[in-house]
């Protein structure tokens, strides 16, 4: 089987990827320099699937121990997960997050080209569609019209793989716009962990759930959509992990670059996921309405009708299953990975 580089495998989207592709066969190395993760979510991986992982703490920015990494492995194919992903951090320190995520991604990119390796499946986001278009958002849709520098990152990181694949055809780039990613693996050893109070709608849900927040503030009821709140596109990890197989499957058999949302195509409601995790994990969750946060789009939603199509990608676990599996987590780490490490 072949061996995936799999950069930022310590994360949240990242270890539930290592998890799928270990259980599917593959061998599995991983860079991350556990800025936002730990390598605790690694132990917890080999403990869920009875393999090993060769991990590498260190950062892609270093040349020379990326150089170490292809030197020591025979690698087949990328899957590039590492990057910084916090939109409000990004707005106060974009030197940040264009060193980190562009730089990173060049000089990933330079390497691979050195060793002959150009085949590479790249996280990016919903958010490099413009809010001019109307949802379901679908990947002919323009892109680059982004709010903040994060946004941005991502949207030029795939104007670099286009550009790269245009100097040379050899390359071989599959490109997942996510959604929302929530939920985590059914066990409830691995999941998100964002350190400090948690940006994103589910993990403040969980903790609010658990009593570890006092309450959630949902932002604004003022929104021209079904109940007044934002719809998102919610797609639980485990289905996410699996598109990426797929998507891998496709760079590593044909010579191609494809750009694919990776959704449900089905919106929710900020209330609508509220009450679907009190109903599906008993609890009730003490929320309150407040302002609208900047840059929040009314309603976004994937038309995944292309990696339905050229891929074979289905979802199948339902909102209520994201939710019990969030709570899951939560319940089973009530501190994350932090409270297992030294
Ligand atoms: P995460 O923060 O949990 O994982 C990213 C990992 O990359 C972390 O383990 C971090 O330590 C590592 N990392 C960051 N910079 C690095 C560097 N310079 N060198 C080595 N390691 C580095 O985030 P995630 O939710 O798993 O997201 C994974 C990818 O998917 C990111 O690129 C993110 O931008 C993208 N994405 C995430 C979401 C989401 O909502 N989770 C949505 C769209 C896109
Ligand atoms: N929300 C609240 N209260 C909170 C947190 C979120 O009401 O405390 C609402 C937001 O206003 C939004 C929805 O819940 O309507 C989802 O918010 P998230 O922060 O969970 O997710 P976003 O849709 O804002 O952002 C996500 C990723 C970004 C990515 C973006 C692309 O976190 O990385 O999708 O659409 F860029």
């Amino acid at each position: 089987m072949p061996t995936i580089l799999v950069t930022g495998g310590a994360g949240y989207v990242g270890s539930h990827t290592c998890v799928e592709l270990l259980n599917s066969g593959y061998d599995v190395i991983s860079v991350d320099n556990c800025c936002n993760s730990s390598s605790e979510s690694l132990r917890r991986i080999e403990m869920i699937t009875g393999k090993k992982i060769d991990f590498y703490e260190a950062d892609i920015r270093s040349y020379k121990m990326l150089y170490k990494i292809f030197k020591e492995n025979k690698i087949d194919a990328v899957i590039h997960f590492a990057g910084l992903k916090a939109v409000r951090e990004s707005v106060l320190n974009p030197l940040l997050y264009y060193d980190n995520n562009l730089c990173g991604t060049i000089n990933l990119c330079n390497i691979m080209n050195k060793f002959g390796i150009k085949r590479i499946v790249f996280s990016s986001s919903a958010t490099v569609y413009s809010d001019s278009s109307a949802p379901p958002f679908d990947e002919e849709m323009p892109t680059g019209e982004v709010s903040n520098p994060y946004g941005r990152s991502k949207y030029v990181i795939e104007e670099i793989l286009k550009d790269l694949k245009t100097s040379d055809n050899a390359w071989s780039i599959s490109v997942l716009r996510y959604f929302n990613p929530v939920g985590a693996h059914e066990s409830g050893t691995i999941g998100e962990d964002p350190l400090g109070i948690p940006n994103n709608l589910m993990p403040f849900v969980t903790k609010v759930a658990l009593g570890l927040l006092p309450c959630l503030t949902i932002f604004s009821k003022d929104y021209k959509t079904r109940d007044g709140t934002c719809i998102r596109d919610y797609i639980h990890v485990v289905d996410l992990a699996k598109g990426h197989l797929l998507a891998l499957k496709e760079v590593l058999t044909k010579n191609t670059i494809d750009i694919y949302n990776l959704g449900t195509g089905v919106g929710c409601s900020v209330l609508e996921l509220v009450e679907a995790f009190e109903e599906a994990c008993n609890v009730k969750i003490n929320y309150k309405i407040g302002g609208k946060r900047q840059g929040d789009l009314p309603i976004v939603y994937a038309n995944v009708s292309k990696a339905e199509n050229k891929l074979g990608f289905k979802t199948s676990r339902s909102i209520k299953k994201m939710c019990e599996d969030s709570f899951n987590w939560q319940i089973k780490n009530p501190l994350g990975y932090r409270q297992f490490v030294k």
